[in-house]
C-alpha cells in the first residue's frame, strides 16, 4: 500500500507553539489514518539564527524571516499561525487570501472587529480555517463535552473555571509582547480565551459579563536598558450570564505564587456535577443525583478507556496522555476528513470568544455589567 499523498504546511513562529504543532504533525500520522501526511515544509520567524536552529531541531528543511514569503508558497496547503495575538488577523487574510487552509493559534486576534475581519476573509476565500483551543482535545475534556450533551448533569446551572498561574510573579522577567496590550498579550485573552472557549462549548453562548482586572507590577525592564510599562492584566476575574440562565464564574491569574499552571473547570447541573482538573489531566469527576446515597460524594473517571473520545489513538489503558497530546489529536482532527470535511473550531468560535474576551475588557475599564451584544452588535450568533 502506498503512503498517503504529502500535504505541504507552513509554521509561522517558532517559539512554544511553532514547536508544538510541528511535532504534532510529525505524530498524528502514527496515531491515526489520514488521508494526506501533513509535511511542515517551512517555518518562519525574525531571528534569523533562532529560526534557522528550530528548523533544525525540528525537523523542517527550509525557513525564512519574511513570513509573507511562506504564503506566497505554491506547494504550502496550510499557514499554521503560531505568533503573538496581534500578528494573527493580518496573517490570517493575507493567507486566505492566498487560499491556504489557516489554523491560528488563540486568541484570533486582539479585538472582537479584528477577529471578525479575519473570519471575514476566510468565509470569502472559501478555506478551511481554525483555531487552535487545543484543550478541547484533551480526552478528559472531550469526555465532558460527550457527557454534558448526552445529560449526565441535566440542564446546567452553575459554570465555574479557574486558570493559575505565576508566570508574571517576578518583577525580574524582561518585557515582552506578553506584557503589550498592543500584542495581545493580555491575561485575559491569554488564559481566558481557553476557559471561554470551553464555556462557550459545553454550556452554550454568554449574554453579559462584570468583571475586574488589575497589574500589580506595572513596568519591566527591556533588553535594551530601561523600563517599559506594562499595559496588560496580571489577573482579572468575572461573573458570566449565560443565555440559558446559567450563573457562570471565570478567573486568571498569571500572579499566583507556585500555581504552576493550574486550570480547573466545573459544572453543576440540575442533576450532576462534572469537574476537570488539569493537574489530573486523565480524570474527570463527577456525580449525579441518581447515584446510590450511600455512596453520596463524587467518582474518579478514568478518561483512558477505549470507549472514550481519543483514547484508543492512544496508550494501553493506565498510562495516560499530556498537553502534547492535545496538539496532535489536533492536528489528526483537522487532516483525517481533509480536503472537504469543515474545520472545527472555525474562526466563528474564536471570534466569539474575541467578543466575551472584549466584553471583560469593557467590563473592567468601566466597572459595569456589559452586554456581549454591545460588542458584537444585536443579532450576533452567540
Ligand atoms: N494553545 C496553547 O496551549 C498555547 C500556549 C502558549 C501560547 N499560545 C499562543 O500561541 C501564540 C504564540 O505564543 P508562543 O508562546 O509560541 O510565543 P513565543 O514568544 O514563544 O514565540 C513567538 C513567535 O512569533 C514570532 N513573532 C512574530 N512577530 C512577533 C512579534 N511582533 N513579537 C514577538 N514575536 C513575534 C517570534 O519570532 C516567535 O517565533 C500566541 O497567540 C499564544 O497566545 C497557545
Amino acid at each position: 500500500m502506498s503512503d498517503p499523498p504529502q500535504l505541504r504546511v507552513g509554521v509561522i513562529g517558532y517559539g512554544i507553539m511553532g514547536k508544538a504543532h510541528c511535532y504534532a504533525y510529525r505524530v498524528a500520522p502514527m496515531l491515526r489514518a489520514l488521508p494526506v501526511t501533513p509535511v511542515v515544509s517551512v517555518i518562519s520567524g525574525r531571528n534569523e539564527a533562532a529560526v534557522a536552529a528550530a528548523a533544525a531541531a525540528y525537523g523542517v528543511p527550509a525557513y525564512t524571516t519574511d513570513w509573507r514569503s511562506l504564503i506566497a508558497r505554491d506547494d504550502i496547503a496550510i499557514v499554521d499561525i503560531c505568533t503573538p495575538p496581534g500578528t494573527h488577523a493580518e496573517i490570517a487574510q493575507a493567507a486566505a487570501a492566498a487560499g491556504k487552509a489557516v489554523l491560528c493559534e488563540k486568541p484570533l486576534a486582539l479585538s472582537y472587529p479584528e477577529a471578525a475581519g479575519a473570519l471575514a476573509a476566510v468565509a470569502r476565500a472559501g478555506v478551511p480555517h481554525a483555531v487552535g483551543f487545543n484543550y478541547r482535545r484533551l480526552p478528559a475534556v472531550a469526555l465532558m463535552h460527550r457527557m454534558v450533551a448526552e445529560g449526565a448533569v441535566g440542564e446546567i446551572r452553575l459554570w465555574r473555571a479557574t486558570w493559575l498561574s505565576d508566570e508574571f510573579t517576578d518583577p525580574g522577567i524582561p518585557f515582552d509582547w506578553r506584557f503589550d496590550r498592543a500584542m495581545g498579550g493580555t491575561t485575559i485573552a491569554d488564559l481566558g480565551s481557553h476557559l471561554i472557549d470551553l464555556a462557550l462549548w459545553l454550556a452554550g453562548g454568554i449574554s453579559g459579563v462584570c468583571a475586574q482586572a488589575e497589574t500589580f507590577i506595572r513596568a519591566r525592564a527591556e533588553a535594551g536598558g530601561g523600563t517599559r510599562p506594562v499595559t496588560v492584566d496580571d489577573a482579572a476575574s468575572a461573573l458570566l450570564r449565560f443565555r440559558s440562565g446559567a450563573l457562570g464564574t471565570i478567573e486568571v491569574a498569571r500572579a499566583a505564587v507556585r500555581r504552576p499552571c493550574d486550570f480547573t473547570v466545573e459544572v453543576n447541573g440540575s442533576r450532576g456535577t462534572l469537574v476537570f482538573d488539569y493537574a489530573r489531566l486523565n480524570e474527570l469527576r463527577y456525580g449525579s443525583a441518581d447515584d446510590d446515597a450511600g455512596l453520596y460524594g463524587m467518582r474518579r473517571i478514568r478518561a483512558e478507556h477505549p470507549s472514550h473520545p481519543y483514547a484508543a489513538d492512544w496508550w494501553p489503558l493506565g498510562q495516560g496522555v499530556g498537553y502534547g497530546s492535545s496538539f496532535v489529536n489536533q492536528a489528526a482532527d483537522l487532516l483525517e476528513g481533509w480536503p472537504d470535511a469543515p474545520w472545527s473550531p472555525g474562526f466563528d468560535q474564536g471570534a466569539q470568544v474575541q467578543a466575551v474576551c472584549d466584553a471583560m475588557e469593557a467590563s473592567a475599564a468601566q466597572d459595569r455589567w456589559v452586554a456581549v451584544s454591545e460588542v458584537t452588535g444585536p443579532g450576533a450568533p452567540g
